[in-house]
């Protein structure tokens, strides 16, 4: 069913390819032969060394110092010490960023202690697409303030929390606008604009917000903003601190390759770190651990973010994989990696459209380079054929995944992604939907995760 391949196209790709100074990264990865793996913006995949660092730290810091190891394997530096090996990748300073907890818990702590930094004011403004988990966080901080509000002598809340919070979901096209209408009240002395929590790349669609300019509406207006990072992250350069911005969480698991449930990171920015206030207020983000006093007193700096015992496994293999994507650094880093990653995104969306939108696929991810991050969505007539073109191009070995309601969505990780992949993955799904090979009854079922 393979329409005439433009053979030369695809040597144009392979030409890519041989001239890429970062195609050696791939060999840093283990990924299965016979496989494109399209999905590295969901789980990236493990470093060659991940599994034998891990044995290293089982079998001889575990298995050999014991508890030992928290001093003499510097177990106890790690939160720390990721963190600063993920500060130049999102453009922050080394101090600023810690690495713990999940992105949804870093979220409620980050979150939480904005608007407590915000007395009186009550609008936590969000968009309506945002990513769930961030949602419903918010959602559960408002209701658990509320519930403190009424019940004052077992909640000891004051002060910043005596009005009511509100959550405002508006579509990303409105945020401008939403925006505009939180700088007029500011200008009007109503200010009420607490936080702006936003995520900068849609995780369906991958269109990118603008970080510099939004934050600096955002500030105009009175507010903090919250960056959600989660895909942007080793995908491609983030300056947090060039735009201001105030606060940010990231997951480990997706760009940064550091495994399933990977530890998450937290930024908050050096100006804001002295007096900021989370309520996880755990041992490990005391002053003093160790002194095991009665009371509460945060570490200085980020670490007050830490809440209990670090996962010491999981971050050593979250180093491997930041490791692997340092070794970019030399060949231009994650400036380089933006530059490949549009051309795969480019490859990928334009020969499946000349292939395939004859089936009605749409692309849903801008084309414009500066409004897309590291992915490409697209979208079908029927949701359900949607879902079943995704398992039929994972039994042909192209992994992408399907996002409800209607998403087929395919990530770029150009650390270990090649052009001929982008083009091949292009052929593949065209091939899917020429064959109808999508239309049988094990592809239409939905498993629990998709
Ligand atoms: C934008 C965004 N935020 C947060 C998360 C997940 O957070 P957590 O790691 O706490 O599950 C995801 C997961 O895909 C995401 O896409």
């Amino acid at each position: 069913m393979r329409s005439p391949v433009p053979d030369s196209a695809r040597e144009r790709c392979a030409a890519l390819d041989a001239a890429d100074p970062l195609a050696g990264l791939r060999e840093r990865f283990v990924l299965p032969p016979g496989t494109i793996y399209l999905d590295g913006n969901s789980l990236g995949p493990p470093a060659r060394d991940t599994a034998d660092r891990l044995h290293e730290a089982v079998a001889h810091q575990w298995g050999g110092d014991l508890v030992r190891s928290w001093n003499s394997a510097g177990w106890i530096d790690l939160p720390a010490r990721l963190g600063a090996k993920i500060a130049p990748l999102i453009g922050a300073q080394p101090d600023e960023v810690i690495v713990t907890d999940s992105t949804s818990v870093n979220l409620f702590k980050l979150l939480a202690g904005a608007v407590r930094r915000q007395p009186g004011r009550t609008l936590i403004l969000s968009e309506r697409g945002n990513f769930p988990t961030d949602l419903y966080i918010a959602q559960g901080l408002i209701d658990q303030l509320a519930e403190a509000r009424r019940q004052p002598a077992a909640g000891a809340v004051d002060g910043p929390h005596d009005k009511q919070l509100r959550l405002e979901l508006v579509d990303r096209g409105d945020l401008p606008a939403a925006l505009a209408a939180a700088r007029a009240r500011e200008q009007a002395g109503q200010g009420d604009l607490a936080v702006a929590l936003l995520t900068q790349i849609d995780y369906r669609t991958g269109a990118r917000l603008d970080m510099a300019r939004i934050t600096a509406d955002v500030h105009a207006a009175g507010g903090l903003v919250l960056w959600d990072l989660a895909h942007s992250a080793g995908a491609f350069p983030v300056s947090l601190g060039e735009a201001g911005a105030d606060l940010a969480v990231g997951c480990g698991y997706k760009y940064l390759n550091g495994g399933p449930g990977a530890p998450a990171f937290a930024f908050v920015a050096r100006a804001l770190q002295a007096d900021f206030a989370q309520p996880l207020s755990g041992w490990m983000g005391h002053a003093t651990p160790f002194s095991f006093d009665t009371d509460y007193r945060p570490a200085e700096g980020i670490a007050r973010l830490l809440c209990g015992t670090p996962p010491i496994l999981s971050m050593i293999a979250l180093e491997a994989g930041l490791d692997a994507l340092h070794a970019a650094q030399p060949l231009g880093g994650l400036a380089a990696l933006r530059e490949k990653s549009l051309r795969l995104t480019r490859i990928f969306a334009q020969r499946a459209l000349e292939r395939a939108a004859r089936h009605g696929l749409r692309c849903v991810t801008p084309m414009t380079d500066a409004e897309r991050g590291s992915q490409v969505s697209f979208t079908l007539p029927d949701a359900d054929m949607a879902h079943a073109v995704i398992q039929a191009l994972i039994a042909r070995g192209v992994i992408g995944d399907f996002r409800a309601p209607d998403i087929l969505r395919f990530g770029f990780a150009p650390l270990y992604l090649r052009h001929v992949d982008a083009w091949d993955a292009a052929e593949q799904l065209a091939d899917v939907l020429d064959a109808r090979a999508w239309d049988a009854p094990h592809f239409l079922g939905r498993a629990a995760v998709t």
